[in-house]
């Protein structure tokens, strides 16, 4: 399995492997791989020549210090998953100096307001950073295909609309939530959880399930007050947010409007670990 820790290796390699024939598939990661991160891999080893799988814990996308600090770091273990997939994924795992030069700050973007939702309103510059470092990667990887996970959806979203703006030349393609047996969507962010915390994260889900199934008759805010009320009762969980939003522009919605799409998203503290999940309420 060829890993490369520079842009100038990766890129020098690149460039003696590929040419304007073959297509290349691009799976940015943070790493602590679980399923959900294998499942894009899966997806784009199908759909293309070759497989770039980048493996980044990047700085400018944590608001908190903390958090940053005791991001999972599992390179070794993260390979060997790899391995077992398809020895032929290209793997980058630069150091931060590699990347940032020196300068570890994030340019700003405009995303058309999608940045000052959710994610965006409660982890303040989270966006810019994501913007910064993607942009980046793209910039490096040049792929063909770059694949996202609905997990973030908001990212998702982000990233389609930088593409979009910027007109880079990559298809952002998202892919669904993979989950834990119990509904818990697989996150990096599990690995500080203990077993008993796993098995009561699964009302995150099951609260989804239940808004999706409200959704049909109750209205947003009947529904919004349902869900805060369920988190008061359960002492080891704090509600960050709950909304119900318009798929595309990730607007709190008002009222229901025939043939467009909404979305519920969900952010909650287990202790002091944050765990985001979403769900489609078409
Ligand atoms: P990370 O959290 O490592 O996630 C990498 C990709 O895996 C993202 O596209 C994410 O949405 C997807 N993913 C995470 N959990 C998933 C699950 N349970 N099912 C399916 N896909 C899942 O997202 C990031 O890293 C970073 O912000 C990054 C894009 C790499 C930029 O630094």
């Amino acid at each position: 399995m060829l890993i490369f820790s520079t842009q100038a290796d990766l890129k020098a390699h690149l460039k003696s492997v590929s040419s304007s024939k073959i297509t290349i598939g691009f799976v940015p990661t943070m790493g602590a791989l679980h399923k959900g991160h294998l499942s894009l891999m899966t997806e784009s080893l199908k759909e293309n020549d070759l497989t770039v799988v980048s493996i980044f814990v990047n700085p400018t996308q944590f608001n908190n210090k903390e958090d940053l600090e005791k991001y999972p770091r599992t390179l070794e273990s993260d390979v060997e998953k790899m391995k077992t997939l398809d020895d032929a994924i290209i793997v980058f795992a630069p150091s931060v100096d590699d990347i940032y030069e020196g300068k570890t700050i994030s340019q700003s973007f405009d995303f058309d307001g999608l940045e000052n939702q959710m994610e965006g309103k409660h982890r303040p510059g989270h966006f810019d950073g994501v913007g910064t470092i993607v942009k980046r990667l793209f910039e490096i990887v040049t792929p063909t295909n770059a694949y996202f996970g609905e997990k973030d959806f908001q990212q998702l979203q982000i990233v389609k609309k930088m593409v979009e703006k910027a007109k880079l030349p990559v298809n952002v393609i998202g892919r669904p939530i993979f989950r834990e047996k119990n509904g818990l969507a697989m996150s990096s962010r599990n690995e500080r959880l203990t077993a008993e915390e796993k098995e009561k994260a699964a009302i995150i889900n099951k609260t989804l399930l239940e808004a999706k199934e409200q959704f049909g008759t109750k209205n947003a805010n009947e529904i919004i007050e349902w869900v805060e009320k369920t988190f008061k009762k359960e002492t080891d969980f704090k509600l960050e947010y709950f909304e119900i939003a318009d798929e595309s522009t990730l607007l709190p919605i008002e009222t229901k409007v025939d043939g467009k799409k909404y979305r519920a998203f969900i952010a909650v503290f287990v202790n002091e670990i944050r765990l985001i999940d979403t769900i489609s309420l078409n």
